[in-house]
Parts: structure tokens; C-alpha cells; sequence
């Protein structure tokens, strides 16, 4: 199960990847834009400035009266000078500079127009017939600094966007495939005797088509249990009167018969045509007890059936089964009929696998709990398992065909009780106990 993969999860991951990449990719590409945008402004106005202060700087020069070189212009208050710029000749002679200038910046010659170096972008301007240039330098690292900001301000909305995108896809994922786990959970909490279409209607269309193939696999499997049934039935109900038919004629010819020899071969035959006729009714009981039916549509008092069944068995086993019986009703929607058979499989199997020393004890508590317990060897736990199986049977020298327990168990598990069987029985050291609640439904 730990590999199998969570659509929810795959969704939810997938697709915020997705967003964070495309989000990415877009804050690269405005990113490049806004950069060749601010560039551009910052141009301008690196431009601006040095045609604003060119006109100042020419006519300041050309005003010395002692025709005195690099001067530094005075900083009218303290301040860190951003933009810094340098006044030449064309020979690249200083003739006047800001007053935090650092000649180094420079190029060695005035040069007219853009130009960037490692550290700065530059813009020169001539005046005068081109004999006085004034450059002015602004660092790159602001612009560096200017760009980086807004990418970060680009990429700050990412810190949101992945915790909502995962929690919003998550909740998209969880809402659209509520109705596929109200689907699933129909299918898992229908009992394994209900077998009648599922409702697909309200799926999403893309499920639609796994609703069409349970549905069409539930016929089938539903046809497939019915055909079986109806053969079961069918045979049994067929072979019963020919069984009859034979009994009564082997029963009539032993009476004619004078030779011991021969009457204990007929003896025989008698014997193996009257266990095939209980088989065939087993077989019958089984088709039914699997056929459903085994809830009634109304509450019956079992009591008083469970008593009657037990005194019919008193014939068989007399004093042998000690009956327990509540004081009070105990009424349940099990049907009547299918009570009995369950009973009766399980008094039956008491009296002829335990141990004829012992009692059978038959029980039931107002709770509606039924107990049918016996004495004789323990069954292995590995056996105990099986016996719910058809023709499932423990080492035992009774005769029988291996049909009573899932009989008994077909029942319960149609009318949605459980049937518990214990070895050794409880509160004894050996023996079988069949345990079923038939108040719960
Ligand atoms: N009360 C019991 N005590 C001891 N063993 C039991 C008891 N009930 C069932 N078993 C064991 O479980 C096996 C299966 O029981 P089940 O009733 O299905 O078949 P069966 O009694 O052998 O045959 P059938 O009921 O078809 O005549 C039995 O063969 C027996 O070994
Ligand atoms: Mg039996």
C-alpha cells in the first residue's frame, strides 16, 4: 500500500511546481524588462544632468580669472555625492571636478556619450567646440542594487503562492473527489450477499466508466451465484423423490429377503442412500441459507422455537442436552425458519462430534446471545478456520458431508451476525462452542 500514489498528493505537488516554475519564468522575464526600463531612465537622467550642469561648469571655467586648473567645485553642505563628474580638456587635462570625485573612474580621455566601465556607467558631453568635456559617473552598483530589489519584490508574492496553491489544489483535489470516496466507501460497506448495482450517477464523468465495469462485473458474478444456487437447488429437489422412491423399494425388498448375507448387502445400500438423501437436503439448505432470506420483515420470539427444536433432539440424545433459556423474550428480524436450521445444524453437530460422555449445553441470555457447547477433543486452531468452509470437515468418526457449519455460517453472514466457533469451549479445558448474537439484527 505505501507505494501507491496519493492522486491528491501528485495533484497538489505537481501542480505547484508548475505555478512556482511559470511563476519564476514570468519574474525572470519582468524582471529583464524592468531592468532595460530602469536602465533607460536611469540613462536619462544621467544625461539630464550632465546637460544641466555642463552650461554651469563651462561658464564657470571660462569666468577664472587666474586661469587656475582643477578646481574642486565646493559641497555646499556635507554630503556622499552619488553622481560624480570630472571637467576636461581634450587632451584630458583636469579642469574642474565634484568634490568626491575619483579621477581613476575615468577613462585617461574625455570621451563623448555612453560608456560603462567594471564599476560605473559614464556619460560625457562636449561644450565649446569640444575643447571642455564633462563626464559624469554614476555607480553600477546602485543599478545593481535598484534591479535586485525588484526582483526580490517580484519574488516575495512566491512565499504566499506555494503554501496557497498547495493548500487551494489540495482542497480543489479533496472536493471534486468527494464523490468518488462516497463511492468507494458504497462498495466497501456493502455485506458480501449484497450484490445489486452501485450508484455512479453522481461520479465524475472520468469515473464514470469504472461504475459501468463494477456494475456489469456485479451482474455477472450476481448471475454466476444465482445459476449455481438454482443447479444446487434444483438437484437436490430433483434427487429427493428418486431417493425416496429407492428407499422405499430396498426397505420393501429387504422384508422378502430370507439370507442374513444378503440382507446386510441391502443393509448397506440402505444406509448409503439414506446419507445421500440427507446430503441432497443439506445441499438444498445450503442453496437456500445462500439465496438470502434469511431476515423476516418482522421481530419474532425465538425462545420459544429454540425450545422446541431442543425437546425434537431429546429422541436422539435423551438426557443429554441441558437447555438454558432467558426469562424474557428475545426477539429478533432473523427469520424463523432459517433459525431453526441454523440450530439444528449446530445441536446436530454437538451430539455427533462431541463427546457422549458429556453434556450439550444449549444456551441463550437475554442479550440474545446463543451458545451450543459440547465436550471432546480440541480442534487446532488451523482446522478450527476451515470448518466454515463447504466440506470442510476435523477428524471425527461421526458421518456427515461437511455442509452443517457453512450452512449455519451462510445464514448468520446473510442476516449479518457473526458466528464465532472456539476450541477449546469457553471455560473448559476441551471441547467445541458455536457462539452467535441473534438479538443484534
Ligand atoms: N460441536 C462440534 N464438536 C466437535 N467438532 C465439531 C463440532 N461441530 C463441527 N465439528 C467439526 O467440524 C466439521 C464440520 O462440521 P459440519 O457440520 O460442517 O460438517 P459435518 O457435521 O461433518 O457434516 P454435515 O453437517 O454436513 O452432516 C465436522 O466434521 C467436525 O469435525
Ligand atoms: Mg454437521
Amino acid at each position: 500500500m505505501t507505494n501507491k500514489t496519493s492522486l491528491q498528493k501528485s495533484l497538489g505537488i505537481g501542480l505547484t511546481l508548475g505555478v512556482t516554475l511559470l511563476w519564476l519564468l514570468g519574474v525572470t522575464a519582468s524582471g529583464l524588462v524592468a531592468q532595460h526600463e530602469m536602465n533607460e531612465v536611469f540613462d536619462s537622467a544621467l544625461e539630464e544632468t550632465a546637460q544641466r550642469i555642463l552650461p554651469l561648469a563651462v561658464t564657470d571655467i571660462l569666468n577664472r580669472e587666474n586661469g587656475a586648473r582643477n578646481q574642486r567645485a565646493p559641497a555646499l553642505k556635507d554630503h556622499d555625492e552619488y553622481l560624480t563628474y570630472l571637467v576636461r580638456d581634450r587632451q584630458g587635462n583636469l579642469l574642474l571636478q565634484s568634490h568626491d570625485a575619483d579621477p581613476r573612474v575615468f577613462g585617461p580621455l574625455p570621451q563623448e556619450g555612453f560608456s560603462n566601465t567594471s564599476t560605473h556607467r559614464i556619460y560625457g558631453a562636449s561644450a565649446v567646440s569640444e575643447t571642455i568635456y564633462l563626464e559624469v559617473a554614476e555607480p553600477l552598483a546602485h543599478r545593481r542594487e535598484a534591479a535586485l530589489e525588484a526582483g526580490l519584490a517580484l519574488l516575495m508574492p512566491l512565499t504566499f503562492l506555494i503554501p496557497v496553491s498547495l493548500l487551494g489544489i489540495w482542497w480543489i483535489v479533496r472536493l471534486s473527489l468527494r464523490k468518488v470516496v462516497d463511492f468507494q466507501q458504497s462498495i466497501e460497506s456493502r455485506g458480501a450477499g449484497d450484490l445489486s448495482p452501485v450508484a455512479g450517477d453522481q461520479l465524475p464523468r472520468e469515473f464514470e466508466p469504472i461504475a459501468l465495469a463494477v456494475n456489469r462485473l456485479l451482474e455477472r458474478l450476481h448471475r454466476a451465484l444465482e445459476t449455481e444456487r438454482s443447479f444446487t437447488a434444483n438437484s437436490a429437489h430433483e434427487l429427493r423423490t428418486p431417493l425416496a422412491t429407492a428407499l422405499a423399494k430396498i426397505q420393501r425388498l429387504k422384508t422378502r429377503i430370507q439370507s442374513d448375507q444378503l440382507k446386510a448387502d441391502i443393509a448397506d445400500i440402505e444406509e448409503s442412500l439414506r446419507s445421500l438423501s440427507v446430503l441432497s437436503g443439506k445441499l438444498l439448505e445450503l442453496a437456500k441459507a445462500e439465496g438470502g432470506g434469511a431476515i423476516s420483515q418482522s421481530r419474532h420470539d425465538l425462545v420459544p422455537i429454540l425450545a422446541m427444536i431442543v425437546s425434537d433432539f431429546e429422541s436422539q440424545a435423551p438426557g443429554r442436552i441441558t437447555l438454558t433459556l432467558p426469562e424474557s423474550e428475545v426477539t429478533s428480524f432473523l427469520d424463523p425458519d432459517a433459525f431453526a436450521i441454523l440450530v439444528r445444524n449446530l445441536i446436530e453437530n454437538a451430539i455427533k462430534h462431541g463427546s457422549r460422555e458429556q453434556p450439550v449445553e444449549v444456551s441463550m441470555a437475554a442479550d440474545g446471545t446463543l451458545r451450543v457447547r459440547n465436550g471432546g477433543n480440541l480442534i487446532p486452531p488451523d482446522q478450527l478456520a476451515l470448518l466454515r468452509n463447504r466440506f470442510a470437515r476435523s477428524k471425527t468418526h461421526a458421518t456427515g458431508s461437511g455442509l452443517g457449519l457453512a450452512i449455519a455460517d451462510a445464514i448468520a453472514t446473510g442476516a449479518g451476525m457473526t458466528m464465532h466457533l472456539r476450541s477449546p469451549a469457553t471455560g473448559r479445558q476441551d471441547g467445541f462452542e458455536a457462539e452467535l448474537n441473534v438479538a443484534c439484527i
